[in-house]
């Protein structure tokens, strides 16, 4: 049976006051809830927000992490920096991150190495652009950003690594993909998965789903066999819409 993982990425929002409200706030609803809960705020808000949700369940992640160990890398932060202040999660390969800053497959794998061999989970992000999607190329996609991405992850890390399928013409736009593409895209995932580490790795696989999850759409998607949980951003960031999607996912 996979625990349901609700994760929300709050991009480049919140200042560290209002982040450490908010994670105030998600502190007192979700105390009880027996749901796994990530939040990701931006690198300078990491501090305030892991001081607010202290003594809770939920774990506090970062967007994004260099694949260097140190040095003279302008910009950068590195999994050491993190792990000092107690942040032990990543997101990786946001489709914005390889939209905007030109992370491609094989520079997310050297973040995904890396990270795992400074011993941290990853939120590995994947999924295809509407280009892609119409012109018949949603498995290619999916398989080389899964082949590349995990080039050298042995199995015995897979349990340190979930997976958030992210169709880039569903984040921000509100158009959602129904829960049958989604759970299809996801059945495909596994089945990858399966082929490239075995049926139990496959089985235990985390699969987030994201592209405007929100209050309303939450409950049929994460009712989908394949579909593990959630990757939410605009609908992470008040509690008022985050908290009933993550009691969506206890249903
Ligand atoms: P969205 O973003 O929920 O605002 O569509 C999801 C994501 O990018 O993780």
């Amino acid at each position: 049976m996979r625990k349901p993982y609700i994760a929300g990425n709050w991009k480049m929002n919140l200042t560290p006051s209002e982040g450490a409200k908010l994670a105030k706030e998600l502190v007192s609803e979700l105390k009880g809830v027996d749901v796994k809960v990530m939040i990701a705020p931006s690198f300078v808000c990491l501090p305030a927000v892991i001081a607010a949700v202290k003594g809770s369940n939920i774990i506090v992640a970062a967007q994004n992490v260099s694949d260097k160990e140190s040095g003279a890398y302008t910009g950068e932060v590195s999994c050491q920096m993190l792990k000092d202040i107690g942040v032990n999660d990543v997101i990786i390969g946001h489709s914005e991150r390889r939209t905007y800053y030109g992370e491609t497959d094989e520079w997310i794998n050297k973040k995904v190495l890396f990270a795992l061999s400074q011993g941290m989970n990853i939120d590995l992000c994947i999924g295809e652009t509407l280009k892609q999607r119409q012109s018949g190329e949603l498995e290619q996609v999916l398989s080389r950003q899964i082949k590349v991405g995990l080039e050298g992850v042995a199995a015995s890390d897979m349990s340190r690594i979930t997976f958030a399928y992210e169709p880039v013409w569903a984040i921000g736009t509100g158009m959602t993909a129904t829960a049958d593409d989604a759970d299809n895209a996801h059945a495909y995932i596994r089945k990858l998965i399966g082929s490239l580490y075995g049926k139990d790795v496959a089985e235990n696989a985390i699969i987030q789903y994201g592209g405007s999850v929100k209050p309303s759409n939450a409950k049929e998607l994460l009712a989908r066999e394949n579909i593990d949980g959630a990757l939410i951003g605009g609908a992470s960031l008040t509690a008022e819409k985050f908290v009933p999607i993550v009691k969506c996912a206890l249903e």
